[in-house]
């Protein structure tokens, strides 16, 4: 008899620290949010069963420290991954300038075997705050550049938040 066993999706987001990587984690799975900043130490995980097209999948969020100093643990963290998430903040032209960095990285330590097709999805969040540094179409150009899907919204109003993990899902299954 053949064994039905859920699909686990390892999805993981990367970017500065700051940009809000762990509050738009914990928006999408536990519905809250807080102002308090609490950097993320290493790594930290989070999962979510959900349906995509009528199958359940369990989603797993891995939550990476935006800080230099855990940038060498990405070799092991980034196997097996089947989307990564790459974040900026929309008020924050550095955090969007080092979208390139992280996503080179990423390719170099994950050793996805197709690289060229392998599905990054780029999310702008705090688009709540006034003092915008980086344009809608500014982030569409380069995510159009890398063959990236584009999301903006916002953990604290819980904007697009879920649009932009179904989506991860999505690509997620197709790696599988
Ligand atoms: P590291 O763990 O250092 O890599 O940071 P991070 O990217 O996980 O950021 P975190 O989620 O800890 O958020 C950093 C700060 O930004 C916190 O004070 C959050 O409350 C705030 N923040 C996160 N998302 C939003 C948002 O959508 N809007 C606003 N206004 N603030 C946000």
């Amino acid at each position: 008899m053949k064994k039905w066993v859920t699909p686990h999706l390892k999805v993981i987001i990367i970017g500065n620290s700051g940009v809000g990587k762990s509050s738009f984690m914990t928006r999408y799975v536990n519905k809250h949010f807080t102002s308090r900043y609490r950097a993320t130490i290493g790594v930290d995980f989070l999962t979510k069963e959900i349906t995509i097209d009528s199958s359940s999948v369990i989603l797993q969020i891995w939550d990476t420290a935006g800080t230099e100093r855990f940038r060498s643990i990405g070799g092991t963290l980034y196997r097996g991954v089947h989307c990564c998430l790459l974040m900026f903040d929309v008020t924050s032209s550095a955090s969007f300038a080092a979208l390139e960095g992280w996503r080179k990285e990423f390719l170099e330590q994950a050793h996805p075997p197709e690289p060229c097709s392998f599905p990054f999805i780029v999310i702008g969040n705090k688009t709540d705050l006034e003092n915008r540094e980086v344009s809608h179409k500014v982030a569409v150009q380069w995510c159009n550049k890398v063959g990236a899907e584009y999301f903006e919204g916002s953990a604290k109003e819980d904007i697009d938040v879920d649009k932009a993990f179904s989506s991860a899902a999505r690509a997620a299954l197709l790696q599988y």
